[in-house]
């Protein structure tokens, strides 16, 4: 049922069609030096700039403020290309409005219960900025700190660096923590995350990247009907400030067993008091597959209407799938459309939520001498 894009190329290649009359660009298959241009200024004069760079037949364009995914274009079963993550085309609504689209996430992505944990003895206490409660590394995280971007080609991969040293304190963090994400284009349109990160002194760090996929293309209208799996027979039940409760709940016999390919839609209007809490599905999946050395398999999403998919492999243990459901109709997005509730759908991996508070779930712990690694493949097809 699915072709790999890979084998759509080759055989085009042999027909001796070229990407662009496929509806890429001649560059989209060849791997190239990233291109930088100026997306726009923060409010002090801060330069953003923009970084497009292709391979394998996919197009990606990240911006140097957190790190974002502005837009990731792939084609389609017929080779039409279209921008499949939700964003902003200027840097103003990025400041001004972003619900953390295309986004690094850190220094802990997800909740941390009343942005408070202990560590060795010692309290910390963060930065609160959902409720009470600290969400996605609290009022300025990752995802807006201007981040230092290196490009790099090395043999078909072309990709990018990404720096970022958040200091002692920030945001209520200890220690000094060095970030290192990289960004990889491989030659068959992968497009891979890899994060790295070191401390100088015991802290918590849980890094994830925030994309609203509709695989239809951005501003298409909702997700509902896209297909989904996902490897986990268990998830982590919430609080009615999606807080984890610490157990983790079998999926069986609930909205949440994706297990068997399922749409999006299908239980999404079940009664059901995780969906209220979540005001639709905003969890995180415990992977069968738990923390493992390489990527292995995380979700598989498919669009009926375009046949695009989208595999996610990951090291990382848990999946937060969040069905885009505070996107309320007030955000206008990069082709000129609004965004309304279920128009995208974010697939995070990373620790559990509120993980410094919860000694049953894996460690986010990182302590000095450490390496903090983790590794997310995302592959197209169509
Ligand atoms: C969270 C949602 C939150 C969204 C922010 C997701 O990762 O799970 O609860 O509203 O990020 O846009």
């Amino acid at each position: 049922m699915e072709t790999n894009r890979r084998t759509v190329l080759a055989a085009a290649a042999a027909a001796g069609i070229t990407a662009a009359s496929l509806g890429g660009t001649a560059h989209a298959t060849g791997g190239r030096t990233p291109v930088k241009s100026l997306f726009g200024k923060l409010a002090d004069g801060t330069k953003v700039y923009r970084w497009s760079l292709a391979n394998g037949g996919t197009k990606l364009k990240v911006l140097s403020y957190g790190g974002i995914v502005q837009s990731l274009e792939v084609p389609d079963r017929h080779g039409k290309y279209r921008n499949i993550s939700l964003g902003f085309d200027n840097i103003e609504d990025y400041v001004a409005s972003s619900p953390y689209f295309g986004a690094l996430i850190g220094r802990f992505g997800n909740r941390i219960a009343k942005g408070r944990f202990s560590l060795d003895g010692t309290a910390h206490q963060l930065s609160v900025n959902d409720g009470e409660n600290t969400l996605h590394g609290g009022a300025k995280g990752f995802d807006k700190r201007i981040w230092d971007v290196e490009p790099f080609t090395k043999g078909s991969d072309v990709g990018l660096h990404l720096h970022y040293t958040s200091i002692d304190g920030e945001q209520g963090f200890p220690g000094t923590l060095k970030v290192k994400v990289t960004y990889t284009l491989t030659r068959h349109g992968d497009w891979r995350i890899d994060y790295a990160a070191t401390t100088d002194k015991a802290t918590v760090v849980n890094l994830t990247s925030h994309v609203y996929w509709n695989l239809a293309g951005e501003g298409s209208g909702s997700i509902y009907d896209h297909e989904l799996k996902i490897p986990a027979a268990r998830y982590t039940p919430v609080d009615s400030g999606l807080i984890p409760t610490g157990e983790l709940a079998r999926v069986a016999g609930t909205p949440f067993d994706f297990r068997r390919t399922k749409t999006v839609g299908e239980d999404i209007r079940v009664a059901n008091q995780q969906l209220l809490y979540g005001k639709g599905i905003d969890h995180n999946w415990a992977l069968d597959k738990g923390i493992t050395a390489k990527p292995e398999h995380a979700a598989t999403l498919r669009d009926p209407s375009s046949g695009r998919t989208l595999k996610i492999a990951t090291t990382e243990p848990g999946l937060q799938f969040y069905s885009g459901n505070f996107l309320d109709g007030t955000l206008v997005g990069t082709g000129g459309h609004i965004y309304r509730q279920g128009d995208a759908l974010c697939l995070e991996t990373q620790h559990f939520p509120d993980s410094p508070n919860q000694p049953s779930f894996p460690s986010t712990t990182l302590r000095p001498g450490q390496a903090y690694r983790t590794s997310t493949v995302h592959t197209f097809g169509a």
